[in-house]
């Protein structure tokens, strides 16, 4: 693997996933693949569990780490051919080169504006490490994915399930915020890369990039799309066609024991209680959310290993 920014930069999904098993039953087994090498972390944006799981997984693979807060550093001009007479003071291109010297492997947070599409599309910042920097960059959640999200989530799924070809149900939640699409856009290129069946819930107006849902079934009425589910992975996310807008906090769309049946509960966290999914939820056995947090480890580790391996 020569980068990890969105889905299909994984070769094999599904051996991958049964890869990342493996390695979480012995996680020092390649304890010294990463000796000598260093990991740079940069985050544009707040992270709990991606910023100690990520640097976990690297150490867990004899790998150092750094990380670097980037809102601490110099203000970085990402524009082509600007005249930095700004408030900008040092261009990508040389912030780049520059950490590529230190680093090994360079993995980025950076979260969308939810203002302007186009700009957030483009994943400019991610793209912009991509071009200019010459180490392998992996996304810690950029504008329009969450890559290593997604990848824990699919190996959640297969840990737990219980039938060959779970029913698996995207559904929206309510949120006091605008939140990006990121989380909800690569899970759906997930599930399109495993046996599930596979089906989104969400309120009029939440349609997510065509581009990206394809033929996914979509079903505006969470009750029926729930009935049956085996796993119920839930997230809020803002409009995509009304770009950025909350269109809704209808309260009715809350996750209850009573709407999830015996459904095993899934959310990336963080997750506001009794807002997104009501306590009774969270506090049964039916939720995995801290499994799944833990596996955030074994996705982060299996992608270092695949790159490592190329370096
Ligand atoms: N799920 C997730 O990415 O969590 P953090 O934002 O805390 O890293």
């Amino acid at each position: 693997m020569k980068k990890y920014t969105d889905i299909p930069d994984i070769e094999n999904p599904k051996q991958l996933i049964a890869e990342a098993i493996q390695l979480k039953k012995d996680p020092f087994a390649f304890e010294t693949l990463g000796k000598h090498k260093t990991l740079v972390m940069l985050f544009f944006n707040s992270s709990l569990r991606t910023r100690l799981s990520t640097e976990k997984a690297a150490k867990n693979l004899g790998m150092q780490v750094m990380i670097l807060n980037v809102n601490d550093t110099w203000n970085l001009e990402f524009e082509d051919g600007t005249v930095m007479n700004l408030n900008t003071s040092e261009h990508i291109k040389e912030a780049a080169q520059v950490i590529s010297q230190y680093a090994d492997v360079i993995a980025v947070r950076a979260f969308p504006t939810l203002t302007d599409k186009t700009k957030d599309e483009s994943e400019y910042i991610l793209n912009s490490f991509v071009k200019y920097a010459t180490a392998p960059i992996v996304n810690m959640e950029s504008a329009t994915a969450h890559p290593l999200q997604a990848l824990t989530d699919a190996i959640t799924i297969e840990e737990l399930k219980t039938k060959q070809k779970p029913k698996v149900v995207l559904s929206w939640a309510p949120h006091i915020k605008a939140l990006p699409q990121a989380v909800a856009n690569s899970f759906v290129k997930m599930m399109q890369e495993v046996d599930v069946d596979f089906s989104i819930t969400h309120p009029k107006g939440y349609d997510l990039d065509t581009n990206i849902t394809k033929d996914v079934s979509v079903n505006y009425n969470q009750e029926e799309a729930l009935k049956d589910a085996d796993f119920v992975y839930v997230k809020n996310w803002s409009s995509y066609n009304n770009y950025g807008e909350v269109l809704s906090k209808d309260e009715s769309w809350m996750i209850t024991k009573d709407k999830i049946g015996d459904a095993k509960f899934m959310h990336c966290l963080p997750v506001r209680r009794n807002v997104v999914v009501e306590d009774a939820v969270l506090d049964s056995d039916q939720s995995v959310v801290i499994e799944e947090a833990n596996n955030r480890t074994f996705a982060a580790q299996i992608v270092f290993k695949k790159i490592l391996e190329k370096l």
